[in-house]
């Protein structure tokens, strides 16, 4: 006989600490590879380089009322692989919010990488990625992580499950400042000029 209390529902949904992975039931995952970014890279020759199927990133999301209910939060996680095209590193596509107002969490769980926040008036900034370093990304801006590091960058983010995502201006205009490494470190830099205009570290 089954005297469990009903009440006290097993966990759906598991967090892991140690590893950044986020599991269970109701978790979606998706990944992306080099060639799916074709058009984000800067560097179009350095890009012909590699295998278009190199793995790039995986995210694990769990929406636990789904997407686009008023109110509802999301909760996941990404593996960013370590890597560059040319001097650009591996990164993510990076998006606005097609709920200008919203904004979203990122807590760094392992690997060294950088936050890259563009406002609308394309004023782009970063923030360092450091284990159990916790970031705010404001409404307005448009938001894309990359891997500075030689291993797994992994992080978890909590955002507004009907924010929406809007990808179009960054895959028609990128960002306005590209995160590249420059004699071994992660610099800021003007797309055109590819000069350093910001040391980062
Ligand atoms: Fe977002």
């Amino acid at each position: 006989m089954d005297n469990r209390d009903p009440n006290l529902a097993l966990m759906s949904v598991v967090t892991n600490f140690s590893n950044g992975e986020v599991c269970g039931a109701l978790v979606v995952t998706a990944s992306k590879t080099v060639g799916d970014l074709a058009g984000y890279w800067h560097d179009a020759s350095a890009l012909a380089t590699l295998d278009p199927a190199t793995p790039l990133y995986t995210t694990a999301s769990w929406l636990p009322e789904g997407e686009g209910k008023e109110g509802a939060l999301a909760w996941g996680n990404t593996r960013l692989q370590a890597g560059r095209v040319g001097r650009e590193y591996f990164m993510t596509r990076g998006h606005f919010h097609r709920k200008r107002e919203k904004g979203e969490l990122v807590v760094c769980v392992s690997g060294e990488g950088a936050l890259v926040l563009m406002s609308e008036e394309r004023e782009t900034r970063v923030e360092l990625l450091r284990p159990g370093s916790t970031h705010h990304v404001p409404g307005h801006t448009a938001h894309r992580t990359a891997n500075t590091g030689q291993v797994p960058l992994v992080f978890l983010c909590a955002w507004a499950a009907d924010c929406g995502h809007d990808y179009d201006e960054v895959r028609e205009r990128g960002f306005s400042r590209l995160l590249v490494e420059v004699d071994g470190a992660p610099q800021l830099v003007t797309p055109d000029e590819k000069r350093t205009s910001q040391k980062i570290s």
